[in-house]
Formats: structure tokens, C-alpha cells, sequence
């Protein structure tokens, strides 16, 4: 993309929603709708936006605010904003270098990239290319021998923490995918997808030409048979999914990894309990963006129930329908050290690669900014339950 084209277009990108609409327009609306979409009704995709709205500010006047800060640290890391990009599969779809790009735009933005188990680019190559912090995701994969290397390669590669996703045992029915036929893998797309794909060019070029796609790369090296065979590969993982779920796997993995540990996924206070006794540094409380289950409660809901659970024994994180730089401050209030990111940094890719994603951070950032000001409250670091109003009628 000539640098100066991309610049223009996000000049004018003042919100994430409008890096939602040059997303849109730059994405055939298969893929898009991959991004944005949600599992079944998406009642639990709409509610994570609606629910920030239950929540009101109560600014103290006359405050000093004559400087406002807005780093913190997480899990050791320092970080220059309280907003991480949480890990999200598929970074080819909206960028050639996918996941790099995105980990490359955190580090400029001076915040951490988390990767995805399914990300199109390696864990290798991902750490290879920035110098940035990073964690690395993982699945309850069925072959413990496959984890305990992935562990291993991910320590080789200087991933800061390990973030265990346990809401996935087995992928949401996203039904805008299935009627584009992107859900499946192997992927079968609609004669009108197919049409659409051919309508955008150059999306067609960055996903499909060189480098050849490769799924899941990291777990490429596992499947049997051939790793550039993206169907036995997807289909190997989706066999690895683990369905007989119990809390000695997280015993197990802590005691492999033994270092900074998210457990991501969590929305009852009880589970988020059990997981600080077991050892987790930090609880990450998230409903996959509204991607699997449907009628979940929204995340900022949870929030402030787990907060008062945990009692600062662990970090805590939460994403889902970040939007705003209001939504990160309402949270940091509620109890969260810091907010993740996902959809918007990914509609930031697709708008302008790494200076979109850039872009996204910089609204985030701003609209931060601004609201600690108008609060009255000179840094994330002491933004409290009692600057927010919990009101039943928005
Ligand atoms: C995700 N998410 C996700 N989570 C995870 O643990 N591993 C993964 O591979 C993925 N992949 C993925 C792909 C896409 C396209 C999306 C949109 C999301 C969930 C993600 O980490 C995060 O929890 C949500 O995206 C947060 O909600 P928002 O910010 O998108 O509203």
C-alpha cells in the first residue's frame, strides 16, 4: 500500500468504529464478517458494547491534572497504556504479515502483544520479528507432549507469558461463516463469497499470494503428513482440542511453564479463585469476544464480582467491546490493570497494516487521556470503584 494513501485514509479515522468502516471496505464481506461476527444470536457481541453504558462517571472537581499518566505494569512488564492486544488467529486475512504487524505496531505503541495458537506466522517468526514483549497463547491440547515443546519453543523464543485460553473446547457456531462458507476448515466459500473475494483484488493478492498461507503455523510442525497442508494441519487441531476438562491440566501447565501465567476465559469469581490458589499470576476475564458461547453476560458485568474476589492476589485483564478509551477507564475502575484489544487492532490492520493497528492504539489512547482528565484523576493507577456509578437504566 503507497505510505501516503494509507496515512490519508487514517487521518481520517477519528474512532475504532470508523477503522471498523475502512476494514469493511477494504475486506470482502466473507472475511469481514469472520472479524466482526459472533457466535449464534450475538446477544453476548452486542451486550460487551452495551453494557459499558451501565456504568457512569463520577468526577471529582478541582483535581490537580496538570499531568496525566497512563502506564502501568502487567505481570512485571511495564507497558506505556493500559490496553494489550489480545491474541486473535487469522492475521492474514487482514494483513500480509498478519501477527508481525500487530506485534510490531505494539511495540511501537509501547504496549504487549499476546499471539494466537492459530496465527498464521510461527511463534518463531512472530519473535523474530520485533524485539517487542510478547505472551503466547495456548489451547487444552490433547497431546501433552505437543505442549510441553510448544512451552519450551516459546520460552527458547523469549515469550514473557504463557496465556491459556479454557473457553474454546470447541469452536462457537458463527453463523455469518457458515453462510459464507469461511467457517469450516477446509474452508469451502460460497459461489458468492468466491465473487465477492474476486471483487477485491488486492485483498486476494495480500492473502493468497507469497508467502503461501499456512494455518496455524506454530502447530504445522505436529501434524502428521505434510505441514504445508493447511487442511490436514487445521484438521489435526481441531482433533486436538481437549474436551475432558479438569483444573490438574492448569496444575500441570503451571508447573511446566512456571513463570508469568494468564488463564483467560474466566467470568465467575469461584473459577477466577480456584486459579489464583493453583498459581496464576494473572486472571483474564473474557468472553472470547462473544465468539462461543451466546447469552453470556457481558465482561465488564463480571468484573467488578472477580475484582473483589481475588483481592489483588492476581493481575486481572478483561476484553470484549473495547471501543473507547471511556470503556478502558471504566474497567481500570472496576478493577482491571489493564483492558485488552482485539477487533480493533485487527479492522487497524486492515485499514493500514502496522500504522492502523498504531492508529487504533493512538484512539485508544487519546479518548484515555481526555477521560482521566475530565474524571479528575491524574493516573490509571488510581482510578477506584468510586469513580464510577453503577445505574440501572443507561
Ligand atoms: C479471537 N479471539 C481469540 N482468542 C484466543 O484466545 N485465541 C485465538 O486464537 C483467538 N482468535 C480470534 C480471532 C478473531 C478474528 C477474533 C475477533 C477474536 C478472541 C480475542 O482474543 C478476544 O478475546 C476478543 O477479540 C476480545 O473482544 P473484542 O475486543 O474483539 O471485542
Amino acid at each position: 500500500m503507497p505510505q501516503g494513501s494509507v496515512s490519508r485514509r487514517l487521518s481520517r479515522c477519528y474512532t475504532i468504529e470508523d477503522l471498523r468502516t475502512a476494514c469493511r471496505r477494504r475486506l470482502p464481506q466473507g472475511p469481514f464478517d469472520y472479524i466482526d461476527g459472533g457466535a449464534d444470536e450475538e446477544v453476548t457481541l452486542a451486550r460487551n458494547r452495551s453494557a459499558f453504558a451501565e456504568y457512569a462517571f463520577r468526577p471529582h472537581s478541582l483535581a490537580d491534572i496538570s499531568r496525566i499518566a497512563l502506564s502501568t505494569e502487567l505481570l512485571g512488564q511495564s507497558i506505556k497504556l493500559p490496553v494489550i492486544l489480545s491474541p486473535c488467529g487469522w492475521g492474514r486475512l487482514v494483513d500480509r504479515q498478519g501477527e508481525i504487524s500487530a506485534a510490531r505496531a505494539a511495540h511501537l505503541s509501547g504496549t504487549l502483544s499476546v499471539l494466537s495458537s492459530v496465527s498464521n506466522s510461527s511463534m518463531e517468526e512472530v519473535a523474530d520479528a520485533t524485539d517487542g514483549p510478547l505472551w503466547y497463547q495456548i489451547y487444552i491440547w490433547r497431546d501433552r507432549g505437543v505442549v510441553k515443546d510448544l512451552i519450551a519453543r516459546a520460552r527458547a523464543s523469549g515469550y514473557r507469558a504463557l496465556c491459556l485460553t479454557v473457553d474454546m473446547a470447541v469452536v462457537g457456531r458463527r453463523e455469518r461463516d457458515l453462510k459464507s462458507g469461511i467457517a469450516m476448515m477446509p474452508a469451502s466459500p460460497t459461489l458468492r463469497t468466491k465473487l465477492d473475494v474476486a471483487c477485491h483484488p488486492r485483498w486476494a493478492w495480500t492473502t493468497f499470494g507469497p508467502p503461501k498461507l499456512r494455518f496455524a503455523a506454530t502447530m504445522a510442525k505436529y501434524a502428521p503428513g505434510d505441514p504445508a497442508d493447511n487442511d490436514s494441519v487445521a484438521e489435526y487441531v481441531n482433533n486436538q482440542l481437549e474436551l475432558s476438562l479438569d483444573w490438574r491440566y492448569l496444575d500441570w501447565m503451571l508447573a511446566e511453564w512456571n513463570g508469568p501465567f494468564a488463564i483467560k476465559g474466566v467470568l465467575r469469581s469461584e473459577d477466577a479463585l480456584r486459579a489464583v490458589d493453583a498459581g496464576v499470576s494473572a486472571i483474564f476475564v473474557s468472553n472470547h469476544g462473544g465468539r462461543q458461547l451466546d447469552h453470556l453476560p457481558a465482561t465488564i458485568q463480571v468484573l467488578p464480582e472477580i475484582a473483589k474476589a481475588v483481592q489483588g492476589r492476581a493481575e486481572i485483564l478483561l476484553d470484549g467491546g473495547i471501543r473507547r478509551g471511556t470503556d478502558v477507564v471504566k474497567a481500570l475502575a472496576l478493577g482491571a490493570r489493564a483492558c485488552a484489544i482485539g477487533r480493533p487492532y485487527l479492522y487497524g490492520l486492515a485499514a493500514g497494516g502496522v500504522q492502523g493497528a498504531v492508529r487504533a492504539l493512538d484512539i485508544l489512547r487519546d479518548e484515555i487521556a481526555r477521560a482521566l482528565t475530565l474524571l479528575g484523576c491524574p493516573s490509571v493507577r488510581e482510578l477506584s470503584e468510586e469513580h464510577v456509578l453503577s445505574i440501572r437504566n443507561p
